[in-house]
């Protein structure tokens, strides 16, 4: 157990087993794609194996101009957009969000650069057993798993004692700081979001804000370098996102996040300066179910490589999660037990990587 005071955390990482990484793929000139990469036919993104593809960006996500949350004439059609896209999708865009284009293309500089670090470089910072920071890969937590085509830099940035500044990188020059300066921008935003998905449901403004507030943010930077063969790959395994709400900078060149809609993946297009927002599972439960957490995945290609910079907000993990009594009626029955936010993460971790379906197993209300 951890103690209240967020001192330490649990011991997540417990299962996690020692790969061949991408990186060391990355140094053999390959022929073919490694057997553990492969995904089955069910799995495997339905892309031609040539180089760009050309995506059908017909029908895509809601986009959401924060410019005209701030105008009084614009205001209530643009929330009314929020309240569709969390609903209908679990997802959106938004463009206009104040965070200066200058931080957004510095936090990618230097995000890229600290991916093309030589190994040894990078090692310094290697996510250690029972961690759930630093640089490594996904979860991986069996021997057959199928194994993800990407790296990854994950590093806390709340609550303060679970910063770890040992796996914060020095190099690239001024690192720490622009990361510090992007989560500072990506926190603010984020509580406007959450104030304005709770006015969508004519909840209290803080009803989200006063559970995740200062609670738990992480950021993950996702690095999937080019692949032979991104017919066959994934660069992250189809999974909700298991927090409260997830901000996700793109690459504005290279598409790869998809979101399963109805039965079909659908490529997220990619614009520039533009956040994706989706809601997690924590939102889904506090919203019994009206907006839902989507599961996603994302695809690799052929010649570039793709950097996606992740920033995940989430209560405190002493916190009780529950559905907004608002939104209980008999048409609309709760959905979801009570719990406590760290109960739930151990079950997830215990479970490893298996989309949501854990959540329902878990926190469905049984009648
Ligand atoms: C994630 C995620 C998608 C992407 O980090 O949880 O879904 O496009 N990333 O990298
Ligand atoms: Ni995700």
């Amino acid at each position: 157990m951890i103690s209240a005071d967020f001192g330490s955390l649990p011991n997540w990482g417990r299962s996690l087993i020692s790969v061949e990484g991408i990186d060391e793929l990355a140094k053999r000139k390959l022929q073919e794609v490694p057997e553990r990469y492969v995904r089955s036919d069910e799995e495997r993104p339905a892309m031609l194996a040539s180089s760009f593809h050309q995506f059908d960006y017909q029908q895509n996500i809601p986009v959401i101009d924060m410019g005209k949350i701030a105008q009084a004439q614009h205001r209530e059609e643009e929330v009314r957009k929020i309240g569709e896209a969390c609903e209908e999708w679990g997802f959106f865009q938004v463009v206009n969000h104040g965070i200066p284009h200058s931080l957004i293309d510095s936090i990618k500089k230097i995000g890229k650069e600290f991916f093309q670090l030589p190994l040894e470089t990078k090692q310094k910072y290697s996510v250690r057993p029972g961690d759930l920071q630093g640089y490594g890969q996904t979860f991986v937590v069996s021997e057959n798993q199928k194994l993800d085509w990407g790296n990854l830099l994950g590093l806390i940035m709340s609550p303060p004692e679970c910063r770890d500044m040992n796996l914060w990188p020095t190099e690239p020059a001024g690192f720490r700081e622009k990361v510090d300066a992007y989560n500072i921008e990506i926190k603010s935003l984020t509580g406007q979001i959450l104030a304005l998905i709770a006015e969508t449901l004519q909840l209290q403004p803080d009803f989200f804000e006063k559970k995740f507030g200062d609670a738990y943010q992480k950021m993950r930077m996702n690095y999937y370098p080019p692949c032979l063969r991104p017919d066959l790959v994934l660069g992250l395994s189809a999974h909700a996102d298991m927090v409260g709400l997830t901000l996700l900078l793109q690459d504005d060149e290279v598409p790869g996040l998809q979101i399963h809609k109805g039965d079909q993946w659908k490529t997220v297009q990619p614009i520039p300066y533009a956040l994706v927002v989706n809601i997690g599972n924590i939102i889904e439960v506090m919203t019994n179910g009206r907006y839902k957490s989507i599961e996603h995945r994302a695809v690799t290609n052929k010649e570039k490589a793709r950097l996606s910079i992740a920033v995940f907000c989430a209560p405190g993990f002493t916190e009780e999660i529950s559905p907004a009594p608002e939104l209980i009626d008999e048409d609309h029955p709760c959905l979801f037990r009570r719990f406590i936010h760290q109960d739930y993460m151990d079950n997830y971790f215990s479970r490893g990587v298996e989309g949501k379906n854990s959540l329902y197993e878990y926190a469905a209300m049984k009648n």
